[in-house]
Formats: structure tokens, sequence, C-alpha cells
């Protein structure tokens, strides 16, 4: 995808806003998603999205997803943010982050999609870093489990 900065997306600093920015890369990643398995998608996870710099009101944006990994149901899809002032159109990247996403029938249960198999060399760097986050992620979701039993099981209003 590629589009301009408008001022609608701005943020309280002047330059383009992080929601806007993982609108984007949601919007993106579900094209892509939805474009590899030719069904219906959800957002199963999204991983730690790295802002390297900011995105300037007025610069062109660029949106670009692809998959790098599929299991039975889910796709693994690496999507990066580049922007460049149009005047020079030197892009440079300012957000990274690997979404899940899992196809599903009507009734939002999963279904399978085509396998996707890696063919260059780059292609198998990435699938051996969707694993690599696969394994970090183990950690990150037990940690992230204890806490919700723990603030599932708050009286509540004890949030405040
Ligand atoms: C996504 C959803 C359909 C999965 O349902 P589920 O019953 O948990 O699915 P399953 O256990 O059958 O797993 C489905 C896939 O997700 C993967 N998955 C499940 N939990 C996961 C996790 N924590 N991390 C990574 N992958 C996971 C499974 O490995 C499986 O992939 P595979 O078939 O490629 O092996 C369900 O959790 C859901 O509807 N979530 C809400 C989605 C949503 O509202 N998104 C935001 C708006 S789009």
């Amino acid at each position: 995808m590629r589009f301009m900065a408008e001022p609608s997306a701005v943020n309280f600093g002047g330059k383009v806003h992080g929601g806007a920015v993982m609108t984007w890369i949601d919007q993106c990643g579900y094209a892509c998603a939805v474009g590899w398995s030719g069904r219906y998608c959800v957002t199963l996870y999204v991983g730690g999205i790295r802002f390297y710099r900011p995105i300037v009101i007025g610069h062109v944006v660029e949106v670009r997803a692809r998959v790098i990994y599929t299991g039975t149901t889910s796709m693994h899809i690496a999507v990066d943010v580049r922007s460049a002032d149009p005047r020079d159109r030197r892009y440079a990247q300012t957000t990274h982050c690997v979404i899940i996403f899992v196809a599903v029938d009507d009734d939002g249960k999963p279904v399978p999609v085509p396998l996707w198999q890696p063919e260059s060399a780059d292609d198998r760097a990435l699938v051996d870093y969707a694993r690599r986050l696969m394994d970090l992620r183990k950690g990150i979701e037990a940690e992230m489990d204890a806490v919700r039993e723990r603030d599932e099981g708050a009286p509540r209003g004890s949030e405040g």
C-alpha cells in the first residue's frame, strides 16, 4: 500500500499517530492473509511492534506485507512500513512487526490455508525468523496468561 500521510493522522506531537500506523499495518497484513488464503481472516496475534522513527505528515508511506510462514490454519505475515519525503523519495524504515492471522469459515472456525513454501535463501531465513519468534512468544504468553488469570480472579472494581 502506498499513500500520503495526511493531516487527519496527526498525533499531539505533530507527527503520524501510532494508532494510524497500527491500522495501516493491520489492513495491509489482512489483505495479504486474505489474498494468500482466499478466505476471510481474523487477527490472532500482533507481535511487538517496533517504531524505529516517526512518520512526518505529508510524507509518502509504503506498507509492505508478506507471508513468512504458514501452519495448518494460521499465516505469519511480516509487515514493514517505510516513509519518504516526496521531494527526494529516499525511503527509510519506520516500523516492523509480525502478525498472525487465522483463516476462518462463516462460523468463525479455523480452516486450512495453502502451504507457503520458501524458495530463496531469504525466504528460508524468514521461516527461521518466524520459528524463533514462535519460541520466544511461548515465554511472553506464559507471562501474559499469569497476569490474565490474576486479573480475572480479582474482585470487580479493583482496577480503580
Ligand atoms: C483466531 C481464533 C479463530 C482461533 O480460534 P482457536 O479455537 O483458538 O483456534 P485453534 O486452537 O484451532 O488454533 C488456530 C490456529 O491458531 C494458532 N494459535 C492458537 N493460539 C495461538 C497463539 N497463542 N500463538 C500463535 N498461534 C496460535 C494455532 O496454532 C492454529 O494454527 P495452525 O492451524 O496453523 O496450527 C479465535 O481465537 C478468535 O476468534 N479470536 C478472536 C479474533 C479477533 O477477533 N481478532 C480481532 C479482529 S479481526
